[in-house]
C-alpha cells in the first residue's frame, strides 16, 4: 500500500457531444470508479473528479446540425451523462462542465501564468480564412474535391467516399461548408507549447516511473524516439476559453489545452461548494496527495507527457500524476466501435433493460487492461448467468436461506473452539484470496483481482457442499450452525471484494449481514471482523435474476444489422 495520504483520481473528461457508450466505460470510467471505491473501502482519502469537456469543433458542428446553440447543446449532453453516470453507479466527487466560469477563469490563468513565464512559443502558420465569414476555418469546416478519388465533398480532415485521411491543404478547390464560399490562405499567430524542449526533462520525470503499466510506458517512448513536436494551445475559434491577451479576438484555447485544466477547475468548484474554496490545494499542491489519470490509449500523450510537461513549466508547485492508468479499446461483438455508424451500446439504452451490477461485473471482467479486448452479449449472458448468480448469488441464497429455515434468521451459535479443520481451510483459502486481491486492486488490475475474488465464491460453494448442512441439520444441529456462521463469515469477505465492481447488490448483502457501518467507506475493516452469534439476518432477494435470451439475441441482431449494412 502507498504512503500517501490522500489520492485524488481522474477519469478523462467526455466530450459533451453525445452519449457515453460501453467503449468509453471500459477504457476510463469502470477502472476509475472501481479504483477510487477500492480506496474508499480501505478508509483511505480520496476525491474523484470528472465532467464534461465542452470545447471542439465536433461540439459546434453537432449544435449546428441540430440548429441549437453550443451552450445549448453541451447543457442538454451534460446533464444526460450526468444522469447515466450516476446510473451506473460512478461516485464522483464532482461532475463539472468546461464551459463554467471557474473553468474559463482557470485556465485562462494557468495559460497567464505560462505566458508571462516565457513559456509558451509564437509561431506563424498559413490557414484557410473566409473573406465572406471574416474567419479562419477549422478543417472540419473546410471541403473540396478529394485529390486521391475525385469526389467532391470531400472534408478538410478525411474523405468519406474513398476513406482517405486528408489536410485541408490537399483538397482540391477547398471551400466552406458553411456558405459554400471559396477561401484563402492568410497567416495567422499562434502559441505553441514546446514539447520538444521539454523532452529531456518528461523523459528523466517519466524514467522514475518504471512501475507504471507496460502499454502506456511503451506509448511514451515510442513518442520519445520519433521526437516530441510543439503542440498548438490557441486556435482561430469562436467556441472555446477565450485567449486572454490583447488583440487576440477570434482565438480560444485549443480544447487540448483546456481540457486538462479542467481538472483543476472541477477541483476548485468542489472545494468552492465545500465552503472551503482554498481546499483544492491539498488535492493539488501538497506532496502528501497523489494524482491518478484514468484514461483510454487515445488519450495518453495528452497526460503522460502534455500535461505533466505544463504542470512542471507553470510557477505554481503542482503534483505532477503518480499514475496513468490507461487502458486499451473495447471492441464489440469482434468490431471496432463506431460511433458515427452508430455501431455501439449506449450507457442510457444499456440500463433501461439490465442492471447496472450486470454491465460492470461483465466489463470488470473483460477490460482492455493490457491489450484489446472484445464485448459480446453472449458473453454478457454467461458472465451474469454462470458467475454472478451460480457463483456468488447461489452462495448467498443458499446460506441466508437456510439460516432463515433453520436459525430462526440469525447467526447460529459458535465459538473459535467450535471450528473443524475444514471451516478453518476454508477460512484461510478466502482470507488469502482477500489478500492477493487487494495486491491486485494497488496495482490497478481489476481483472485480477476479480479473479481471486471468483475463486473465493468457489472455495465458499465447495465448502459448503463439503461441510454439508443439509446432511448435519438432521442430526447434529450445532455443527450445522457452525458450517453456517462460517459461510456468512466467506460470504462476508466476498462482499468486499465484490464492492467495488457491483456495489447496488453488495450494498443489499452488507444489509441482510445486519453491518451497520458503511460498506463503501471503511468497510474492509470491520468485513474482517466476526460474525456475533444471534445477530438478526435479513431476509434475501434473488440478486442477479437469469437474463432473458430472447433480449440478448435482439440485441445481437441489431448490431448484426448494423455491419450487414457495411459490407
Ligand atoms: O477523448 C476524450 O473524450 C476527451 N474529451 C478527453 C479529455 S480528458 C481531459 F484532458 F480533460
Ligand atoms: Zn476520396
Amino acid at each position: 500500500m502507498s504512503n500517501f495520504q490522500r489520492t485524488l483520481i481522474t477519469a478523462a473528461l467526455p466530450y459533451a457531444n453525445g452519449e457515453i457508450h460501453l467503449g468509453h466505460l471500459a477504457g476510463a470510467y469502470l477502472p476509475a470508479d472501481v479504483y477510487a471505491r477500492y480506496l474508499r473501502l480501505r478508509g483511505r482519502e480520496v476525491l474523484f473528479i470528472c465532467g464534461t469537456d465542452e470545447y471542439g469543433v465536433p461540439i459546434t458542428l453537432t449544435a449546428e446540425k441540430q440548429g441549437i446553440t453550443p451552450q445549448e447543446l453541451v447543457d442538454r449532453n451534460h446533464a444526460s451523462i450526468k444522469a447515466s453516470f450516476e446510473g451506473f453507479g460512478m461516485t464522483f466527487d464532482n461532475f463539472s462542465q468546461t464551459s463554467r466560469a471557474i473553468h474559463t477563469e482557470t485556465s485562462q490563468a494557468f495559460f497567464l501564468d505560462l505566458h508571462r513565464r516565457g513559456v509558451l512559443v509564437q509561431k506563424s502558420s498559413e490557414q484557410f480564412y473566409s473573406p465572406t465569414q471574416g474567419r479562419f476555418l477549422a478543417d472540419r469546416y473546410i471541403e473540396g474535391t478529394c485529390p486521391q478519388c475525385h469526389s467532391a465533398g470531400a472534408r478538410g480532415d478525411q474523405c468519406e467516399k474513398c476513406g482517405s485521411s486528408l489536410n485541408p491543404d490537399e483538397l482540391i478547390e477547398p471551400r466552406s461548408v458553411l456558405d459554400n464560399s471559396p477561401l484563402e490562405k492568410r497567416a495567422t499567430v499562434h502559441w505553441y507549447l514546446p514539447l520538444d524542449a521539454w523532452q529531456p526533462e518528461l523523459e528523466s520525470w517519466l524514467a522514475t516511473h518504471p512501475e507504471w503499466k507496460e502499454n502506456v510506458l511503451n506509448y511514451c517512448r515510442g513518442w520519445f524516439q520519433d521526437g516530441l513536436q510543439p503542440r498548438a494551445a490557441t486556435r482561430d475559434l469562436h467556441w472555446g476559453v477565450p485567449v486572454p491577451l490583447p488583440d487576440h479576438e477570434g482565438k480560444v484555447f485549443y480544447v487540448w489545452f483546456d481540457a486538462p485544466i479542467g481538472y483543476i477547475s472541477a477541483t476548485r468548484e468542489w472545494a468552492a461548494a465545500q465552503g472551503e474554496p482554498e481546499a483544492w490545494r491539498r488535492w493539488w499542491q501538497d506532496p502528501e496527495s497523489r494524482l491518478v489519470h484514468f484514461i483510454g490509449k487515445d488519450n495518453i500523450v495528452f497526460h503522460a507527457i502534455m500535461f505533466p510537461g505544463m504542470l512542471m513549466h507553470h510557477s505554481e508547485p503542482w503534483v505532477l500524476p503518480d499514475n496513468v492508468p490507461a487502458n486499451e479499446f473495447l471492441n464489440l461483438e469482434g468490431n471496432k466501435l463506431s460511433t458515427s455508424r452508430g455501431y455501439a451500446v449506449w450507457l442510457p439504452d444499456f440500463l433501461q433493460r439490465f442492471s447496472a451490477d450486470t454491465l460492470r461485473y461483465t466489463l470488470a471482467r473483460t477490460l482492455p487492461e493490457t491489450k484489446d479486448t472484445n464485448f459480446t452479449w453472449e458473453g454478457l449472458q454467461s458472465r451474469s448467468d454462470n458467475e454472478l448468480g451460480n457463483n456468488f448469488g447461489n452462495l448467498i441464497n443458499r446460506v441466508f436461506t437456510f439460516a432463515h429455515r433453520y436459525f430462526e434468521g440469525r447467526v447460529p451459535a459458535w465459538t473459535e473452539a467450535d471450528l473443524t479443520d475444514l471451516d478453518r481451510a476454508a477460512l484461510d483459502e478466502v482470507a488469502a484470496c482477500r489478500g492477493r486481491w487487494a495486491e491486485r486492486m494497488e496495482r490497478f488490475e481489476v481483472r485480477a483481482a476479480l479473479d481471486e475474488a471468483f475463486a473465493a465464491g468457489q472455495a465458499g460453494n465447495r465448502y459448503f457442499d463439503e461441510s454439508a448442512p443439509f446432511r448435519s441439520r438432521k442430526d447434529d444441529l450445532a455443527r450445522c450452525g457452525v458450517s453456517i456462521a462460517v459461510t456468512l463469515q466467506i460470504v462476508r469477505q466476498i462482499v468486499v471484494m465484490l464492492a467495488p465492481v457491483v456495489p447496488f447488490s453488495m450494498t443489499k448483502v452488507w444489509g441482510w449481514l445486519g453491518m451497520k457501518s458503511d460498506l463503501h467507506r471503511g468497510g474492509w475493516t470491520e468485513g474482517l471482523a466476526a460474525l456475533p452469534a444471534g445477530r438478526a439476518l435479513g431476509v434475501p432477494e434473488i440478486l442477479f435474476p437469469r437474463l432473458d435470451p430472447d433480449v440478448i439475441a435482439a440485441e445481437v441482431e441489431r448490431l448484426r444489422a448494423l455491419t450487414d449494412g457495411l459490407a
